[in-house]
């Protein structure tokens, strides 16, 4: 076609253009109804606990995002200061997810077993009592404050209706499950360990008559990143293909 007269007519000019953009659209668009899954099934991924989850509220409530991202790019500097990149599963149960778009702190997204609960304890109540040189702000109110876990099977049905796959067995006992994983002692722990597995379960905060927002905030950080094990992870193994 005699490019002038496209480009003198803007009626002809709007209608080139959304023909071009359709089919740019297309190309990007179409292949996503013929994959299965853009996600990548990987062995270990499960649904967070009733208090990881509560732990996980209050780390959006605080704004821990707003300095900590949860996403290690596959560079090789961010792999070998934080360990191996993050999969798209190891987000697929979050809503929303924590990737975060700022790092004033460390990546979160593998700092599950990095330190002692005793380290949480300390380093939330004043940052700078184990890292001298922290811009951290301290977060002492978490330890005295008690957790408000009302609402927590709510939680896991609402986070249900967008695909998370809790069971009704895992709604029903959401409030046991979280005072169970809170105490090490409790009777319920071998449930919570059969509906939960990985699950780690003792008094996160050191203090066994209250169940803290930082019992459910440490025991989210103790399990980020700890999920898949990469020790026999393989990209391409046939239990992580569909
Ligand atoms: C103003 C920015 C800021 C905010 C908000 C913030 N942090 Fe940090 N955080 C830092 C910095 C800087 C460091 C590195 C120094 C240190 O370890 O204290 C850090 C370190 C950490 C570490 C240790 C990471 C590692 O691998 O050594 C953890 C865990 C952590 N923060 C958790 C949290 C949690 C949980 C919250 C929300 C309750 C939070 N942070 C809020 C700035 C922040």
């Amino acid at each position: 076609m005699n490019h002038g007269t496209l480009e003198r007519n803007s009626i002809l000019l709007v209608v080139g253009i959304l023909i071009v953009v359709a089919i740019g659209g297309l190309v990007e668009v179409a292949p996503l109804f013929f994959v299965e899954s853009t996600i990548e099934k990987v062995q270990g991924m499960r649904p967070y606990t009733p208090l990881e989850l509560a732990g996980r509220n209050i780390y959006i409530r605080e704004g821990c995002y707003l300095c900590h991202s949860q996403m290690i790019r596959p560079l090789r500097d961010e792999v070998e200061r934080y360990g191996h990149y993050s999969l798209a599963a190891e987000s697929l149960y979050d809503h929303p997810f924590q990737w975060g778009s700022k790092r004033t702190g460390p990546d979160l997204a593998r700092v599950g077993g990095k330190y002692s609960d005793e380290w949480h304890r300390a380093h939330l109540a004043d940052p700078r009592s184990v890292v001298p040189e922290s811009v951290m702000p301290p977060y002492a109110f978490l330890a005295r404050t008690p957790l408000d876990y009302r609402d927590i099977e709510r939680e896991l049905a609402a986070d249900n209706t967008v695909g998370v796959p809790y069971t009704k067995d895992m709604i029903d006992n959401a409030r046991a499950d979280l005072e169970a994983q809170a105490n090490a002692d409790s009777d319920d722990a071998t449930k919570l360990a059969k509906r939960y597995p990985k699950v780690q379960i003792r008094d996160f905060d050191g203090n066994p008559d209250l169940i803290s927002e930082a019992d459910a905030l440490i025991a989210y950080m103790q399990m980020l990143g700890t999920l898949v094990d990469f020790s026999t992870y393989k990209a391409d193994a046939p239990e992580n293909k569909r």
